[in-house]
């Protein structure tokens, strides 16, 4: 396959990186810095060499070398800094996607698109409206990420291995998020078995401002090992058509009584992108949070320039 990263940042040269040494096929890296792609493409193709990967890796600033991608993957623009919220990115961050899908549309008609650039459902939906492509074709990464921390925190206060811990987390990429702990389990064992309703609530609040804890301890840029981690898993079931069931942030038309938006959903992910929708049933409270969540989501829509 032939997979793009728009972004030589953090997030987007870490996710080459783990791509990489998948041996996927074709990796191209892009940005507007110049020589900044190309440097890191360099780096990452002598640490083949070393790590016995023999993906060719390439960095360029012209969009015309997308060309033909089976899979874009979208991290550029700016991250936040201490004290602001994913929303505060709203401004810089859509004028950028604009350019980015246009290019993506113009170079790479057939790929399938996973946004990474937040604020994700609001900027995952931007991307949807200006490259024209099916909503299943493009959807965000958001609850892989936060059912890894939230499964990471799990494991943390059980004492017990990660690998044992399948966490899910709905909603939109932000303060609703909707961490589930009747579909979390421990090795098939339902986490309110295991855990206290009082310890549940604390690892979900941990859960929700698990960006913000980083980005206020880096006091200068934000997460992107995790994240990097939660892309790839996306990516290597869109190129292996695997049909794993992930959150993802997705578009809604009448799932979880949402129309018009992107939020995050379990979904069934393959060669042609979201191949299926799966609804859960909620608490009252999830609901609510749910709704809430939307609210914002839209607000976020409405101030996009597209
Ligand atoms: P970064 O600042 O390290 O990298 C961003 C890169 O985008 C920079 O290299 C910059 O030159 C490039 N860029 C800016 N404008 C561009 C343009 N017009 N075309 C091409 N490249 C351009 O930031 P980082 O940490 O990699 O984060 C990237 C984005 O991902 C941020 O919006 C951040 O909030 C988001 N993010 C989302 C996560 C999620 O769960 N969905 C998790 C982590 C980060």
């Amino acid at each position: 396959a032939k997979i793009s990263v728009i972004g030589a940042g953090n997030v987007g040269a870490t996710t080459v990186q783990r791509l990489a040494e998948l041996e996927p096929g074709e990796i191209v890296m892009t940005d507007i810095v110049e020589g900044l792609p190309q440097g890191k493409a360099l780096d990452l193709m002598q640490a083949g060499a070393i790590n016995g990967y023999d993906t060719r890796v390439t960095g360029t600033n012209d969009y015309a070398d997308i060309a033909d991608s089976d899979l874009v993957i979208i991290t550029a623009g700016i991250a936040r800094k201490p004290g602001m919220s994913r929303e505060d990115l709203i401004k810089t961050n859509s004028k950028i996607i604009g350019e980015v899908s246009r290019n993506i549309a113009k170079y790479a008609p057939n790929s399938i698109v996973i946004n990474v650039t937040n604020p994700l459902d609001i900027i995952t939906y931007e991307v949807m409206k200006t490259t024209g492509f099916e909503p299943k074709k493009v959807f965000g990464m958001s609850g892989v990420l936060d059912a890894g921390r939230f499964a990471s925190f799990i494991a943390e206060e059980l004492k017990c291995s990660k690998k044992d811990v399948e966490a899910m987390v709905i909603g939109g990429h932000g303060d609703l998020m909707v961490p589930l702990p009747q579909y979390t389990t421990v090795s098939g064992v339902p986490l309110p078995e295991l855990l206290s309703d009082e310890t549940i609530a604390k690892l979900v609040e941990r859960t929700v401002n698990g960006g913000a804890e980083i980005v206020e301890l880096l006091k200068q840029g934000s997460a992107f090992y995790a994240p990097s981690a939660a892309i790839v898993r996306m990516a290597e079931a869109v190129i292996k058509d695997s049909k794993r069931i992930l959150p993802a942030s997705a578009y809604l038309e009448g799932q979880y009584g949402q129309e018009g938006i992107y939020f995050g959903v379990p979904v069934k992910l393959g060669a042609n992108g979201i191949e299926e929708i799966l609804e859960l049933k909620l608490d009252e409270n999830q609901y609510e949070t749910l709704r809430n969540s939307s609210e914002t989501i839209r607000k976020g829509i409405s101030q996009l320039e597209i």
